[in-house]
């Protein structure tokens, strides 16, 4: 038997790993995925190895991070019941898909993950394995062993020399990657309760940021975010650099109350402020170029697209209908959002496209060749036809 574990270096993950070993008496191989969080790769590595792993492989995951998961899920205006843009449900099966390329690579028959029984991680990084690997074993810690929450750990961490982190622990959890950093739990729990300031890492509070708004200019092409002001970048660049720039006008805060697959209701709080500019281009340049009854088709999925990202269905026959679907209904939508950015808030100022279906000679009221005035008179007609009958029968009822 050889196991390995998804390993972020802290406190749980490096319970985790000991317990693993001691468990189960086999060797243990700590995999990181570096999908933009910001960490000393270099002591994370050297914390596992004196925590007894027999490896730690560290990959970097932030292109296809961006490029494959997030892009994809800005390209259908993916959003979870009304809020939350996905940004730690899109990274768990990337994380878990290339958890078992590893576990092929060494040998290993196993893998684990640190995420708890009440939660989705454990349920997207499952379904992930399952359907990638059917025949790998998975180890949750979480739901077998014995402790029951971080004293438990600290104490089995101190017995075990292993490493407890001196700083003070934060009065909250955090996921972070390079789309978003999600708060929940501790102090959060409390839903009336507002999150402390110095929580938020990627965005000014808005009454901090700048006193003159700033515009900013996004590039699509088929969908896809290519140049910011006119330069083009990777994937990975230019949504750290859409980050930056929203970040210092605090745009893309959100407090939510959402409902977990499980079955619980969870106080979630999320900064994602490159994401939510991109959305809001992305979304205008769709209202210049998509046609109104393939928009209508797609916006009626975006719920169920949401769902099964938040599920943990990402590799599901499902959702690979689904892709094609979006990816069909982005040929075309390329061309150029103009934002401006205020003090949290952001607005689109302008858009143009080659392929803009806006045509202002017919949008005028001024007087035009393709359009017929004369001709609504019979579309309002028949339109009203079966409610002329509805309200004539009605009528005769009432008589
Ligand atoms: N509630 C969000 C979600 O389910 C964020 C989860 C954060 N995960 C974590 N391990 N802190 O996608
Ligand atoms: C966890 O329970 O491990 C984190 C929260 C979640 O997965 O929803």
């Amino acid at each position: 038997r050889k196991i390995v574990l998804a390993y972020s270096g802290g406190l749980d993950t490096s319970v985790i790993l000991r317990w693993l070993k001691e468990t189960y008496q086999c060797p243990v191989v700590a995999y990181c995925a570096d999908i933009g969080q910001k960490e000393d790769w270099e002591a994370i590595k050297q914390k596992g190895l004196a925590t007894g792993a027999e490896e730690v492989i560290i990959r970097d995951l932030k292109e296809e991070f961006v490029a494959d998961f997030v892009f994809t899920a800005l390209k259908a205006n993916v959003i979870y019941e009304g809020g939350y843009l996905l940004g730690t449900s899109l990274a768990r099966p990337l994380i878990a898909r290339e958890q078992i390329a590893v576990a092929k690579e060494v040998g290993a028959d196993a893998v684990a993950h640190g995420a708890t029984g009440k939660g989705n991680d454990q349920v997207r990084f499952e379904l992930t394995y399952m359907a990638l690997a059917p025949e790998i074993s998975i180890i949750a810690p979480w739901r077998q062993w014995p402790f029951k929450g971080r004293e438990d750990l600290i104490n089995y961490a101190q017995r075990h020399g292993i490493p407890v982190p001196v700083t003070k622990e934060k009065p909250y959890s955090m996921d972070a990657n390079l789309f978003h950093i999600s708060y929940e739990g501790g102090i959060l729990e409390d839903p009336w309760t507002e999150p402390p300031e110095d929580m938020f890492q990627m965005t000014v509070s808005p009454e901090k940021a700048p006193d003159s708004p700033e515009y900013l200019e996004i590039d699509f092409e088929n969908g896809i975010p290519v140049a910011i002001n006119g330069e083009g970048l990777s994937p990975a660049r230019l949504l750290a650099r859409v980050n930056e720039i929203a970040g210092r006008h605090g745009i893309g805060r959100i407090d939510m109350v959402e409902n977990r697959f499980v079955g619980i209701k969870s106080r979630g709080v999320y900064e994602t402020p490159g994401g939510t500019l991109l959305h809001l281009a992305h979304r205008a340049l769709e209202h210049l170029t998509m046609d109104r009854e393939v928009m209508h088709l797609r916006d009626s999925l975006v719920p169920r697209l949401a769902e099964l990202i938040y599920y943990g269905f990402w590799y599901s026959p499902e959702m690979e209908t689904l892709r094609a679907f979006v990816e069909e209904t982005q040929k075309g939508i390329t061309g150029c959002v103009r934002l401006k950015l205020y003090k949290g808030s952001a607005w689109v100022v302008g858009r143009r496209a080659p392929r803009s279906l806006y045509l202002p000679e017919l949008a005028t009221f001024e007087a035009d060749t393709l359009y017929n005035q004369k001709d609504a008179e019979g579309f309002i007609r028949l339109q009203g036809l079966r409610l002329k009958v509805q309200a004539m029968v009605r009528r005769r009822q009432t008589l």
